[in-house]
């Protein structure tokens, strides 16, 4: 019979994204991920962080991510950066002018008169951790949305309070690895500033041709911001600029002698810098920034953490006139130095394998796995899988000195087998002995040869 001819099927053409198929999403400008390969270090700087606090008797306090606009604006302040530009500030279809937080002093502030923790013994010692958004120019160190471990001691103005704080600051930082230098400044009292600003007024108006557009704005609402200036011409003005420790009166000089000497006495390195101001409008009396000593790099060079008495701020939010001290460290630039300093981080090494087969030996793995687990051995498991020998595999490349295999067989009998990894030997013990006959396996080849 003829076979009727058919035309050949028109080659089907290769497959590939068809104009419907929706673009994958990515990131929003300025902000990323933290995966799953750099958890270890973020656990390790927030560890360090939760024990220094436990031993300094500080309590931890979790604020919202979103605050009401109002409460950064009066505290950092109207003419700051930061209120400026950099807030991520939106109003609610409640039509409440919120924000998320760009820092958390504000916050803990709030928390305190609202919580009325001023009937507590003070001072009151709190710290957080947690990320903080500010719509900055995204660059190496600096993101949208970074986290801060910090810490605020409330209700104490005696100067001790100021070098403990720079104390834990710094030995958080020593303890994870990173050698740091705190720079630090006094402004004084908000009195004192007064002078201290006509004088800078003073200096730079005269100077004014040679400022930059930024910085002829800075010398009209907001002075002492000319001393954190980026603009290279400014450090030749700067230098010749009055410093406001000649302009401290007495009460302020004394306080910041006091931290200095608490300072030598704990043996925290720190550098006078006369121009240290701070991008916050809080801060009076002691103000200081912690600096990486290994970072050569003068461009390179940003602060790992930054803080200071903040003695006007309660009342500026509504409390009872209450002094305060405190620091911020930015974790995601302490991490990036983490990694630095050791790319390999020691992992828990995989001692067990549970390895199964047959329905019935997965069930009776799945319990096995949790004895294990109760037991504090670090097991691992390929439960998806079915083959033996790709279990083995999987339990070598992790490196188990162990493993259990459990099969049809095994469960019937009420045994289950217990493999030697590194002599190739197995044994089969009591199902219901399992553990206990792995913890004197376990036992025997930990102990020392003589
Ligand atoms: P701050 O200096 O604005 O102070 O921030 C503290 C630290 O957070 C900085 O030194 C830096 O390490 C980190 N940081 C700031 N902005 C970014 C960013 N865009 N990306 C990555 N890291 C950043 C405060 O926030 C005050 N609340 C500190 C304080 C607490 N003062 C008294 N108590």
């Amino acid at each position: 019979m003829p076979l009727t001819k058919k035309t050949a099927p028109a080659p089907k053409k290769p497959e590939g994204p068809s104009k419907k198929s929706p673009q994958p999403f990515g990131l929003v400008r300025g902000v990323r991920d933290i995966l799953p390969a750099d958890q270890p270090y973020w656990r390790q700087a927030f560890e360090m962080a939760q024990s220094l606090c436990d031993a300094y008797s500080v309590d931890r306090i979790e604020t919202p991510v979103l605050e009401e606009t109002g409460l950064f604006v009066r505290s950092v302040g109207k003419q700051t950066d930061i209120v400026e530009k950099e807030m991520f500030s939106f109003e609610t279809t409640g039509n409440e002018h919120v924000t998320l937080r760009p820092e958390n002093t504000a916050s803990i502030c709030r928390a305190y008169i609202h919580h009325g923790m001023l009937n507590l013994p003070q001072p009151v010692k709190l710290w957080y951790w947690g990320p903080q958004f500010r719509h900055e120019r995204p660059q190496s160190g600096r993101y949208r949305q970074f986290w801060q471990y910090g810490v605020e001691m409330i209700g104490e103005s005696d100067a001790v309070i100021d070098a403990q704080l720079a104390l834990i600051a710094w030995r958080f930082l020593k303890d994870l690895g990173i050698d740091t230098v705190v720079r630090i400044n006094s402004i004084g009292t908000p009195e004192s500033r007064v002078n201290y600003r006509n004088a800078l007024v003073a200096y730079f108006r005269p100077k004014r041709n040679r400022l930059s557009e930024e910085d002829k704005k800075r010398l009209l609402k907001n002075p002492l911001r000319l001393l954190d200036s980026k603009d290279p011409a400014m450090a030749e003005l700067k230098a010749e600029a009055p410093q406001i420790v000649d302009w401290l009166d007495e009460p302020s000089k004394n306080h910041f002698m006091r931290v200095l000497e608490y300072l030598d006495e704990v043996g925290v390195p720190y550098q006078l810098d006369p121009f240290l101001v701070r991008g916050l409008d809080y801060y009076t009396q002691t103000v200081f920034e912690l600096y990486d000593t290994s970072e050569t790099d003068e461009t390179a060079q940003s602060a790992l953490g930054g803080g200071g008495r903040y003695d006007g701020l309660m009342e500026i939010l509504g409390g009872r006139p209450t002094p305060a001290a405190g620091f911020a460290l930015g974790i995601d630039r302490i991490v990036s130095k983490l990694k630095a300093l050791k790319p390999t981080l020691p992992e828990k090494k995989v001692e067990v394998f549970v390895a199964q087969l047959g329905e019935a030996g997965r069930k009776r793995a799945l319990a096995l796995f949790e004895e294990l687990r109760l037991a504090n051995i670090k097991t691992a498991e390929a439960f998806a899988k079915g083959s033996i020998k790709t279990q083995m595999d999987i339990a070598n490349r992790l490196g188990a000195r162990w493993a259990i295999i459990v099969g049809q067989k095994e469960v019937l009998d009420g045994t289950a087998i217990i493999r030697d990894m590194d002599a190739g030997t197995q044994e089969i013990v009591d199902g219901r002995k399992v553990v206990h006959e792995l913890q004197k396996k376990m036992a025997l080849t930990q102990q020392p040869t003589v």
